[in-house]
């Protein structure tokens, strides 16, 4: 995936009919460690992200709380806008369906259907689900209620329909051809099986409410809020429009979404754009739901958490890496406050912190804050040494594989080793004794933190920024291209000062 020097990444768009809660914080962490990864590998990354703002559950929520739609979603959609660059992320656009180029691309790709016949006119009856914006079978059903278990409402209506059922072998043959189309396998398998069970046609048009895109040349019908939203990927490529732009990017780009929506991204979508005769996406990356404190995470049990109340207590850093290496990407996870301040404590503080800071503290000591130039190195310093200089093409591979919680264990792996290297080499027994030996484990530590800390800055950037900083190295020396420039014997180093501060309780 990363030969070409362009990359797409996208977020799904966030409904606007509720406030911002951890579980949408976290997708869009996601594709921030891989865009500044990316970006520091030296890949031009488009790194999308939005609200989905249409639609009759939007519709509700604006009534419910007596306002009218556009002035709701406006409010709403600054809230997700304010959380982006609250979070500091790292995003190029952000993606509004209820804003001109929005409508216009959604409309041209409908356009585009009709033309090719891909989209018919006809009359649905059947179930749909206000919550999950979705149409079912009466079979599908549960108890009288979607499987999701939110209620659903029985609907006749005229309705355009896209001719969904005609795609299910291309599709089929797609992801065999495509094997890592799809991932984690699970998920792909979920598809696959969900794909040869039979595809039928998909409304696409609704006249019952107002708030959508308007139905080309039968404004009656208002587009389907799916349809409207999916198109959002291609919004911020400047579809209509085609230029390189699009097709570099889209011939590279990868979609992550909850495992709620995965046929959304990985059925729908890709037949939309087969039958509207455009190339797909490269990959959909399928992540699990967070829950709290074993329970899901929703309105009605009040237990959403407020990633802005999370960060002013903990810190961008702690929460950053506590979502990004708490549980392997792909796999549920739950958030406890518990288990965030131990991951605190014992990665951050006690692994990364530590070793900074005695490391640094230590040359600020005894080498009065001045870089000491290496003498003869032992095969210990050497087998230190590279491994920080090996490690990345294996983090390149996990971060293509989307499996962010190994690139975070490889990297904190060289923390450990470097932190039992200074044990064992012991420089503090040196000083007097061999203080040229001293020099040479302090400046093999020293270019070690440099060279973790050039690493660490997708993960945690403030932290990594204050560790270069601290080295003295340039803001224009910190890219993976500059892994390899070693550290400068000599220099002066600024005062050090710890970056991970421990977590404790009041009155411990
Ligand atoms: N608007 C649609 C997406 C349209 S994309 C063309 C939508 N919006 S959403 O706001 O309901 O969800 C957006 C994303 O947030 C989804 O990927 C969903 O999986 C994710 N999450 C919402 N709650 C979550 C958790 N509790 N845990 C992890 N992610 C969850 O669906």
């Amino acid at each position: 995936m990363n030969n070409s020097k362009k990359f797409y990444v996208a977020t799904p768009i966030y409904y606007v009919n509720d406030i911002p809660h951890i579980g949408h914080m976290y997708t869009t962490l996601a594709c921030d460690m891989l865009s500044r990864f990316m970006r520091l590998d030296g890949v031009d990354v488009k790194f999308i992200t939005g609200t989905d703002e249409h639609g009759q559950k939007v519709e509700k929520a604006a009534m419910n709380a007596g306002k009218d739609p556009q002035e709701f979603v406006d409010t709403v959609s600054q809230n997700f806008r304010d959380l982006a660059s609250f979070m500091r992320f790292t995003h190029t656009d952000f993606v509004r369906t209820t804003e001109p180029r929005h409508v216009k691309a959604a409309q041209h790709l409908w356009n585009v259907l009709r033309e090719r016949d891909e989209i018919y006119l006809g009359e649905y009856a059947g179930w749909y689900s206000v919550r999950d914006e979705t149409f079912h079978q009466e079979s599908e059903l549960i108890d009288g209620k979607a499987p999701t278990g939110a209620d659903v409402e029985w609907v006749t209506e005229p309705s355009y329909f896209f001719r969904l059922s005609k795609w299910q072998d291309r599709l089929l043959e797609f992801y065999h051809a495509n094997p890592d189309f799809i991932a984690p396998q699970t998920r792909r398998n979920e598809v696959l099986r969900f794909v040869e069970g039979g595809l039928h046609d998909l409304s696409v048009s609704r006249t019952s409410f107002k708030w959508g895109i308007p139905v080309p040349n039968d404004p009656k019908h208002i587009m389907y809020v799916w349809l409207d939203a999916l198109t959002f990927y291609l919004t911020a490529l400047e579809y209509p429009d085609q230029s390189t732009d699009f097709t570099e990017f889209w011939a590279n780009s990868l979609l992550v979404v909850g495992k709620d929506i995965l046929r959304f991204q990985s059925v729908i979508w890709p037949a939309f754009l087969m039958a509207a005769g455009l190339p797909l996406p490269t990959r959909v990356f399928v992540h699990g739901w967070w829950t709290r404190d074993g329970e899901k995470i929703s309105k009605s049990l009040g237990n959403a958490i407020d990633p802005i109340q999370l960060v002013e207590t903990y810190g961008h850093d702690p929460v950053r890496y506590f979502f990004l290496r708490e549980v392997p990407f792909g796999n549920d996870g739950d958030f406890s406050e518990p288990a965030l301040i131990g991951r605190l404590n014992s990665d951050l503080a006690n692994s990364y912190g530590n070793l900074v800071q005695r490391v640094l503290s230590f040359i600020a000591k005894a080498c009065g804050g001045i870089v000491p130039t290496p003498d003869e190195l032992t095969s210990q310093d050497q087998a230190l040494l590279s491994q920080a200089d090996d490690i990345l093409p294996t983090l390149r591979e996990n971060i293509e594989k989307q499996t962010f919680h190994k690139v975070i264990e490889h990297i904190w792996h060289i923390i450990a080793e470097a932190n039992r290297y200074v044990d064992e080499q012991k420089p503090w027994a040196l000083k007097t004794e061999n203080p040229t030996r001293m020099g040479t484990i302090l400046y093999v530590l020293s270019e070690t933190i440099r060279q973790i800390a050039i690493l660490t800055q997708p993960i945690v950037p403030e932290a990594s920024a204050r560790i270069l900083d601290q080295l003295a190295i340039p803001h224009d020396r910190r890219t993976f291209a500059h892994l390899e420039i070693a550290l400068i014997p000599g220099i002066t180093l600024p005062l050090p000062e710890g970056v991970f501060p421990r977590w404790v309780e009041e009155g411990k």
